[in-house]
């Protein structure tokens, strides 16, 4: 039977700590979430500039759903080919420098749409073990060989390169990495990109918009193909992908999970190009989550937590499960919102705080959230 099947695999995931039950939000306001009558302080959301709750793109986005209207009702390759979709596509495919740019409905449909198209059966992928769950399922959809190297590391990828020259080759990595927050090792990539000839596809979700000049993310120069979602600095929802001529026209006529979904609306692509503009112009926005994520990284140490992360992802390393499910509980007491990362997003006895920063916090929100976690930790420990 199903549904005992099911309810024996819950029960095991109940006994090994690993059950997932989210708390229900009531609703947010600026930098909290409403949750059972209580305000409480959010240091997990992707909200990285703070834009999902601004009045300037409230108001663009509305006046764009009612110029619209509310769906493309169809698929891109049917009546969904809007003018206003391939505009926006172009401004795209030329702020960030690539020959194309494509929306998709999903950073998650995204990846698997490209992966699952791009590569075939004797191509050869390599690709950092830390990558999105999205990347790895549609690399295994595509039929190519694939190997993993150690996270970040050049010296393990040059191995995997030089053992496997079969066929075509693609390097997968992303370039704020979305669980370590440690940021891509760019130079060395181009030093192997040179040496071996490979195609680089990277998945800067957690970079466009809030990190590099003018938010146009960390991989540049050395990303043949980068994928952008507009769900978390953007402030939005949805997907873009950056790519070189030729490659868009593959994906109409190849891409399944393209060309049997419903496009994003024509009010979608109008806000993406309200929101660029508005992008170009946060270097404020990004300066400050830039110096407050550095306050909560050295604030952490300081106190004794081992903490990973180069931007305004933190890692806070605790290893086992039920701590640090205990830990986030204890937070969430004293009105503050962080989740633990358990298996399988991380490894096994690996569980993580991954403390997200956005550009609404302030520095005595940092400051409380220290204090607060340092009681936590010695009143567990
Ligand atoms: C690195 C990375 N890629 C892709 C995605 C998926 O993007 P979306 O939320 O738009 O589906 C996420 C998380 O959401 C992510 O962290």
């Amino acid at each position: 039977m199903f549904a005992e099947r099911y309810k024996k695999r819950l029960m095991v995931q109940k006994t090994s700590g690993l059950y997932r039950n989210p708390p229900e939000v009531t609703t947010k306001d600026g930098k909290y979430l409403l949750m059972g009558g209580r305000k409480i302080l959010n240091f997990a959301s992707n909200d990285y500039l703070g834009l999902s709750i601004s009045e300037e793109l409230r108001q663009k986005a509305s006046h764009n759903f009612r110029k619209y209207g509310t769906s493309s009702s169809s698929s891109r390759l049917v009546s969904g080919n809007y003018s206003v979709i391939n505009e926006a596509e172009n401004l795209y495919a030329s702020y960030f420098g690539y020959g194309d740019a494509l929306f998709f409905p999903s950073g998650y449909q995204a990846n698997i749409g490209i992966l699952s198209t791009f590569l075939e059966k004797g191509d050869t992928v390599i690709f950092d073990k830390h990558i999105h769950a999205s990347s790895v399922k549609g690399m295994t959809m595509s039929g190519a060989d694939f190997y993993g190297y150690n996270h970040n590391s050049m010296t393990h990828l040059e191995k995997r390169l030089a053992a496997h020259r079969n066929g075509q080759i693609a390097v997968l990595t992303e370039s704020l990495f979305s669980m370590d927050g440690d940021i891509l090792d760019a130079s060395g990539i181009n030093t192997l990109k040179d040496r071996y000839g490979f195609l680089t596809i990277v998945d800067e979700a957690h970079a466009f918009g809030a990190a590099g000049m003018e938010g146009r993310g960390i991989a540049g120069a050395i990303a043949d193909i980068a994928v952008g979602t507009f769900g978390k600095a953007f402030g939005f929802f949805g997907a873009f992908v950056l790519l070189p001529e030729g490659f868009k026209e593959y994906l109409f006529n190849f891409s399944s999970p393209l060309i049997y979904t419903t496009t994003l609306p024509e009010a979608h692509a109008a806000t993406a190009m309200d929101i660029l503009e508005i992008i170009a112009q946060s270097e404020d926005r990004r300066t400050h989550l830039r110096d407050i994520s550095g306050y909560m990284r050295e604030g952490l140490r300081r106190e004794g937590f081992r903490v990973s992360g180069d931007a305004h992802i933190l890692a806070l390393m605790v290893g086992d499960e039920e701590k640090a499910m205990k830990l986030s509980r204890r937070l969430l007491e004293n009105d503050l919102f962080v989740l633990p990362a358990r298996y399988p997003t991380v490894p096994l006895s690996h569980a993580i705080l991954r403390i997200s920063i956005t550009a609404l916090l302030e520095e005595k929100d940092i400051k409380s959230f220290i204090a607060r976690i340092k009681e936590a930790n010695d009143e567990i420990t």
